[in-house]
């Protein structure tokens, strides 16, 4: 089978989530539904995640919801995708209220890219999940230590380069250190 075709097929079978109203222990959160954070949500619904968002202005939080059911439409346009966009919808919940993500196992911030902004945020988040919870920071070019410096446990901050556009391109960078 050639080489695409292998990877598409692959991936619709990893998108086949749970059935409804199955119980989903590996909740995931994202930080920030901009380009990036509303694609990479789309990827973790995808995978079978339910997901929990954050988003602070105002005006992206009125429209996060259309903005993340259009990638996932057209993910499933595309055949990337198995299952009704609007079913994987109903996993998501999206808030100005950082306590949505109470309980996510994994944590994706995508905020601007600036450090001050993203060590805020990581604090924010190591408020309210558990010892145990991942916090990748979706960066493109800030070195995963200065990220971990103010972390409570910097040694569960991971530093995170999606590639654009996330459903079709599966590639991802993941930093330690
Ligand atoms: N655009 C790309 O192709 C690309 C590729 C790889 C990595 N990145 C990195 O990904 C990150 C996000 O990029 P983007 O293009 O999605 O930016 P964007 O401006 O589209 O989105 C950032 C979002 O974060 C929100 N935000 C800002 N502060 C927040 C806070 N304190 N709490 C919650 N939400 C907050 C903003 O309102 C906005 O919706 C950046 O660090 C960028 O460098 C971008």
């Amino acid at each position: 089978m050639p080489k695409q075709r292998e990877s598409r097929r692959r991936l619709k079978g990893s998108a086949t989530p749970a059935p409804p109203g199955a119980k989903f222990e590996r909740a995931a959160g994202v930080v920030g539904m901009g380009l990036m954070g509303t694609s990479i949500s789309a990827c973790l619904l995808a995978a079978g995640h339910s997901l929990q968002c954050v988003e602070i202005d105002p005006s992206k939080l009125r429209t996060a919801r259309k903005r993340l059911l259009k990638v996932l439409e057209q993910a499933r346009s595309q055949g990337l995708i198995a299952v009704s966009p609007s079913l994987l919808m109903e996993r998501v919940t999206i808030s100005a209220d950082f306590s949505v993500l109470k309980g996510a196992a994994i944590v994706v911030e995508s905020t601007i890219e600036d450090p001050a902004v993203k060590c805020r945020v990581i604090n924010e988040i190591e408020e309210v999940v558990s010892r145990t919870t991942l916090i990748g920071s979706n960066t493109s070019a800030i070195p995963v230590s200065d990220l971990q410096r103010d972390a409570r446990h910097p040694e569960r901050i991971l530093g995170l380069h999606w590639a654009e556009p996330k459903v079709r391109r599966r590639a991802r960078a993941a930093m330690s250190a």
